[in-house]
């Protein structure tokens, strides 16, 4: 059982000392603005669209600050986290600061409930209503007594590192590559899962896949709740930050393409469905999420398998130094990809 530090401060990678009170309190404070970085982005496209000349090149400004802004909340909370240092100034509002982290697939999830149940209200309203309260559970803080891990964790570790492989190797390396294949052409992306479909939708392949990908994120839960500190590792916070953030992610992806698209509504899950419809990712308010969402879905996906890959290598007696470069390689090619990928689904095209 790991002690418990008492209250202090916290010192953010050498930098500036901040209290643990702020620490707690910037996360979800930040995620309570995260719609505004969405208006922003979703603002800059309707006037890059209309405009000519100086402002289209200043509503392409926008955009892009937007779209910065709206990594804000997971960059804050991330650094929180690594500053968190092993103490527990925080701790009782540790997973309000994972939950800040998650905020780009969170905002779809409220999205995906809203539809789901047909809210008649703008479901921002709870977004508002829900970061108020977390912000001020965060302000108010609470000692958290470090939990002791059970037997079992170690197996269940290796067990979510197995499935993970499996998925890869089944599923998420092929729809990922078929994603960013839009970058080439709609039709060569369509014609490419239509292939895919017949591997990934038969009656074994699929209830499998789906199955796995329910163990992933119960077990990363669990994982993510009894992983109290990361101190002076950022590569394992990063891991537990980002299995929250995938999990976030996948609950509305799940959740919209099974649930509501093809059981609810009965639609095709396709392109034309994943880029917002004829009006596009970037046409309307309620679509404009997703440009964040699939960025950050696409990036974390990559970094949680990077971090996961890091651990394997270390168990296997790599050197320190090696496995983070591979770490840090694969996370910033993830990151290149991730752009690519959407920059696909917003209608980019090489060659
Ligand atoms: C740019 C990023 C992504 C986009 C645009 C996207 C879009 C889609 C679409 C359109 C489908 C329906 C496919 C079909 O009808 O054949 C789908 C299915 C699915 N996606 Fe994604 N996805 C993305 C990333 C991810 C990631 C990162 C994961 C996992 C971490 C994931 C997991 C799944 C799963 C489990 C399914 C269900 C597959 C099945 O039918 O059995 N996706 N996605």
């Amino acid at each position: 059982m790991t002690d418990v530090a008492p209250a202090e401060s916290l010192s953010v990678r050498g930098g500036p000392v901040i209290s643990a009170r702020m620490a707690a309190i910037l996360p979800p404070f930040l995620a309570l603005l995260y719609p505004l970085a969405v208006w922003g982005l979703f603002a800059s496209a309707s006037l890059m669209r209309e405009a000519e000349g100086t402002t289209k090149i200043a509503a392409l400004y926008g955009a892009t600050a937007s779209l910065l802004c709206a990594a804000i909340p997971s960059l804050v909370s991330f650094a929180m986290l690594v500053g968190h240092n092993g103490r527990e100034g925080y701790s009782g509002t540790r997973w309000i600061t994972l939950l800040a982290f998650a905020a780009p697939a969170l905002f779809t999830v409220e999205r995906v409930i809203a539809a789901g149940f047909r809210w008649t209200f703008d479901d921002r309203l709870v977004w508002i209503v829900v970061w108020v309260a977390l912000t001020a559970i965060a302000a108010a803080g609470r000692e958290r007594k470090a939990r002791l891990q059970p037997a079992w964790t170690g197996r269940l570790r290796f067990a979510h590192g197995v499935s993970a492989a499996v998925i890869l190797a089944l599923f998420l390396i092929a729809h990922l590559g078929n994603h960013f294949i839009g970058l080439l052409g709609t039709d060569l992306h369509i014609q490419v899962m239509e292939m895919l479909r017949v591997w990934y939708r038969s009656g074994i392949v699929e209830p499998v896949i789906v199955a796995l990908f329910l163990f992933q994120v119960a077990s990363g839960v669990w994982l993510a709740s009894i992983r109290q500190y990361a101190p002076n590792d950022p590569f394992r916070m990063l891991q537990v930050a980002t299995g929250v953030g995938v999990a976030a992610f996948l609950s509305a992806h799940m959740l919209v393409i099974f649930i509501v698209a093809r059981w609810g509504v009965g639609i095709d899950t396709n392109w034309v469905f994943a880029t917002g419809f004829k009006v596009g990712l970037l046409g309307n308010l309620s679509n404009a999420r997703q440009v964040p969402y699939y960025l950050f879905a696409t990036f974390v996906t990559i970094a949680h398998l990077a971090c996961g890959l890091r651990v394997v290598l270390l168990a296997h007696s790599w050197r320190i130094a090696i496995t983070n470069r591979i770490a840090v390689g694969i996370i910033v090619s993830g990151g290149v990809f991730a752009i690519a990928t959407v920059a696909g689904m917003l209608g980019l095209r090489l060659g």
